[in-house]
């Protein structure tokens, strides 16, 4: 995207000392956010099981390495839907990002930019998605650029966000199918969580309320509204940008997607935000994998903590990956430059990962890789 005045780089704060891995930034985090910011950043649903298997999956997968390997020209490039990225990192669709700092989103954007990471930015972004795609555009060795969407009730606002996301310069639209409606978030409402003044969906502030009385059931105020498989063929209709659909963990649907033609899938239960009590990603993925048998890339996200995560990522079958919570706290942190630092500890222990397990480049990361 051409940025005739690029958007201002936040001012680079100070990256507090003693932080060497993302779980040091979780905790750091936990001391900066308030209760009701932290309950919404850092909660899952319901008792939260999903979002403990998404990373105990990942911890109880274990490497087996092969040694003497040829290591000389490694690199952790990929190919994704027509462009090689320089890892396979991207930074998953967060809402509201501006209550973890007031760069939000634009502090996301040149971090991942500046990273070569992608960025997804969500339909509930607290900036503009002109601004965010402007700041993004500005660094020539950016990864790629999507934006997420949910099908709104309202279609003809659906189709002026889209076709603001093409103007802009986003290169996918990842739909969101895993969360017609949210998930029970107890710990939210214990710590009473709302959005603070002057955080909000900027992006969807025309849309028209829907027309279903307060009191009505989920299920009254859903029918008329959720999304089928034939608004998704609708949403490929009219738009020229691949469509991706995010939060998909069954074979079946993997199956569907793939003949509609979709361009990519994002394994992930929405981080254990939804619907509590799912398998974690890191196990189903396999069988997605299969189900999909390369008619599509497969990305996966929930729990991904470690390079070592990662590359297990890829050896299942991924062809990239999706950083949640660790960009918020990041962000909380230190702004752009805590966001940055996530990106690249997470690259850095990649590389580590991959040189320690025997695999000059990713294509080299196989099932076989994993003990089983
Ligand atoms: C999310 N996620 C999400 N997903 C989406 O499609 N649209 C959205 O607006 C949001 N918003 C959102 C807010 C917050 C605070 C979190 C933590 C997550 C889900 C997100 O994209 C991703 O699937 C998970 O966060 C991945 O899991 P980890 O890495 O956070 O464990
Ligand atoms: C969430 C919604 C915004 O997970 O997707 O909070």
């Amino acid at each position: 995207m051409k940025a005739a005045s690029p958007a201002p780089v936040p001012a680079l704060e100070t990256l507090p000392s003693g932080l060497v891995n993302l779980a040091d930034h979780e905790a750091l985090a936990r001391t900066r956010l308030d209760d009701g910011a932290w309950a919404y950043f850092s909660g899952g649903a319901g008792d939260e099981i999903t979002m403990r298997a998404n990373r105990d999956a990942w911890d109880t997968l274990q490497l087996l390495p092969r040694v003497l390997q040829p290591l000389a020209g490694g690199h952790t490039r990929i190919e994704l839907l027509g462009r090689t990225l320089h890892h396979p990192l991207l930074v998953a669709p967060m809402a509201h990002q501006r209550m973890a700092h007031p760069d939000g989103e634009v502090a996301t954007a040149h971090a991942a930019a500046s990273q070569g990471a992608g960025l997804v930015l969500s339909t509930q972004a607290s900036v503009p998605i002109e601004t965010v795609a402007q700041a993004f555009g500005a660094y020539a060795e950016r990864g790629p650029l999507w934006l997420q969407l949910y099908l709104q009730h309202d279609r003809g606002f659906t189709r002026e966000l889209v076709g603001r996301a093409e103007q802009a310069g986003y290169e996918a639209l990842v739909l969101t199918v895993d969360a017609p409606v949210n998930g029970v978030r107890d710990r939210e409402r214990r710590a009473g969580f709302k959005l603070p003044p002057g955080v909000s969906a900027v992006n969807l502030s025309g849309l028209a309320p829907r027309a279903t009385s307060p009191d009505a059931h989920f299920f009254e105020r859903l029918s008329a509204h959720s999304a089928t498989w034939d608004d998704v063929q609708w949403l490929q209709s009219i738009t020229r940008l691949p469509v991706i659909l995010k939060g998909v963990m069954h074979p079946q649907d993997a199956r569907q997607a793939a003949a509609l033609q979709l361009a990519a899938l994002i394994v992930s239960n929405h981080g254990g935000r939804t619907l509590d009590t799912t398998p974690a990603t890191a196990a189903v993925l396999p069988r997605m994998a299969q189900a999909v048998a390369g008619d599509l890339p497969l990305l996966v996200d929930g729990g991904i903590r470690r390079g070592t995560d990662v590359l297990k990522a890829v050896a299942l079958g991924a062809s990239a990956v999706l950083i949640g919570r660790p960009c918020l706290y990041g962000l909380a942190n230190a702004g752009a430059l805590g966001v940055a630092h996530v990106l690249r500890l997470l690259r850095d222990e990649l590389e580590i990962a991959m040189a320690l397990t025997g695999c000059a480049t990713l294509d080299q990361a196989r099932p076989d890789l994993l003990f089983s």
